[in-house]
């Protein structure tokens, strides 16, 4: 090793060593994979990289860790890895799903593989991470059942060793006859094999809900009315209704899939099957949940010339007040980034989120955390700005020198959001808006 470079890392270690309050000396806080990034690594990668998950390596011993300490370092300072895209500097920043490094953690990263990588004491290993059976249906012992009260599978799908992705979009009947209010819903790969090549599900619910707008100008017939039900990906068991909260499943109802199934090194079939839980019959909740496409959702909403980046924008009108749960840009390989802005109806305009660094290969739905999901009142407008990098900047836009409109392949484009909308009264905003106050009142009060 050089002189240099030896200069290098020790900067590097004070640095990190700086942070550890009433650290001695640099050489005491070097840090090491069984004390400082093991931990991380349990919390923020073992969800994926695991055996038998979708990431390509296990991340779960040293041995096993060692060999990609550059490429981690690399996709780890670029906030590359774990997925998640949102721009850290504007909007909300607490979500229920937020599964990112924090700056402390990138820190401790960076300087571990800068200073060579080192194992450090076996002692100081923490016990192995016990994951939830991925075989078994998590939220049946909630309910006191043994299944959900509905499965719905995607038609089968074989995954050539090799293969280039591919997107799987079977219809398929619920068989639902009568109204059924849904608490709670589950989404996993048929096969233990399937987890290796489903990279995410999304599922669509698609009936005729008359409070749901129509889409009529929707092309990909497809989309018409199809709110997502559920997006799975590795790490996520399933999504439990807020109390006395509920979708309204309707007699009639198909789900659409959409599954993304990469390379698994050999050829595997796999099927995705969605669990229902229902509320017992005659029981309504009070809080409806309704997904809505919002931004550009048409044909005549998406024209990208060539070698540009074009920004398209699309209002959705909120007709009762509500609370905003979450948000789910999509958009295709030349997708770039998208906000979400609210308009109240005093004028005011404020930006929700932002994903400043959208990826096509990672579905991320943002949801908000309790306290911070925004409660809007009726009236006001969302607006969805979306980015298209036409450009050859894009390392992923396969011809920047073609037109590109709305459409379902990926070389087509798409500019929308998924949101997740609770409606209330506007009795009842008031209500969650004092409680809201109240709380954040206290806690005030006791950090003085
Ligand atoms: C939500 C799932 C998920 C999480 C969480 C996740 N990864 Fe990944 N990771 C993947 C997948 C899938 C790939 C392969 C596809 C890609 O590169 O996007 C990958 C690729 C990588 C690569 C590149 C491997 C190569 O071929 O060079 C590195 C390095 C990496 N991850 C490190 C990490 C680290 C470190 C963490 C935690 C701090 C992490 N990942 C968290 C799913 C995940």
């Amino acid at each position: 090793m050089n002189t240099l470079k030896h200069v290098g890392v020790a900067a590097v270690v004070m640095a990190w060593g700086a942070l550890l309050p009433g650290a001695a000396t640099a050489a005491d806080v070097k840090p090491t994979y069984t004390k400082d990034i093991a931990p991380i690594f349990q919390e923020k990668c073992e969800a994926c990289h695991r055996p038998d998950s979708i990431a390509p390596m296990s991340l779960r011993t040293y041995e096993e860790a060692r060999p990609w300490a550059r490429s981690i370092r690399a996709r780890v300072e670029a906030r590359q890895m774990p997925p998640w895209h949102i721009d850290k500097t504007v909007g909300i920043q607490e979500f229920k799903n937020d599964r990112s490094l924090s700056d402390a953690q990138i820190t401790a990263v960076v300087a571990w593989v800068d200073a060579g990588a080192p194992k450090g004491d076996p002692k100081d290993m923490p016990a192995a991470r016990q994951w939830p059976d991925d075989q078994v249906w998590n939220f049946a012992p909630l309910f006191g059942q043994q299944a959900p009260d509905l499965i719905v599978r995607s038609t089968p799908w074989t995954h050539k060793a090799g293969a280039n992705d591919a997107w799987w979009k079977p219809v398929v009947e619920t068989g639902v006859t009568e109204p059924r209010w849904v608490r709670a819903i589950e989404i996993r790969p048929g096969t233990v094999k399937g987890r290796k090549i489903t990279h995410h599900a999304i599922a669509r619910l698609q009936q005729e809900d008359p409070d749901v707008p129509q889409n009529p100008d929707a092309d990909g017939g497809v989309f018409a009315n199809a709110g997502t039900f559920m997006e799975w990906a590795v790490g996520k068991q399933g999504e439990l209704m807020r109390p006395n909260s509920g979708k309204l499943m309707l007699p009639g109802s198909r789900i659409i899939w959409d599954i993304h199934y990469s390379n698994g090194g050999e050829d595997i079939t796999d099927i995705v099957e969605l669990g229902v839980y229902f509320y017992p019959k005659g029981q309504e909740p009070k809080y409806k949940q309704t997904l809505h496409l919002m931004g550009a959702t048409n044909a005549g909403g998406v024209d990208i010339p060539p070698n540009v980046v074009k920004a398209t924008q699309g209002f959705f009108v909120m007709k009762s007040a509500g609370r905003v749960e979450s948000f789910q840009p999509h958009m295709h390989l030349r997708g770039k980034a998208m906000s979400m802005e609210a308009i109240t109806p005093d004028g005011r305009t404020q930006v929700l989120s932002y994903v400043s660094s959208f990826n096509f290969n990672w579905h991320n739905s943002y949801v908000y955390a309790d306290d911070v999901a925004p409660l809007l009142p009726k009236g006001t407008i969302l607006k969805i700005t979306a980015w298209h990098d036409n450009t050859a900047a894009n390392r992923a836009n396969p011809d920047p020198n073609v037109w590109v409109g709305y459409g379902d392949r990926t070389v087509d484009e798409m500019a929308h959001a998924w949101v997740n909308v609770t409606y209330m009264s506007d009795p009842d905003l008031k209500a969650e808006l004092d409680a809201r106050k109240a709380r954040s009142g206290r806690t005030q009060q006791q950090q003085q």
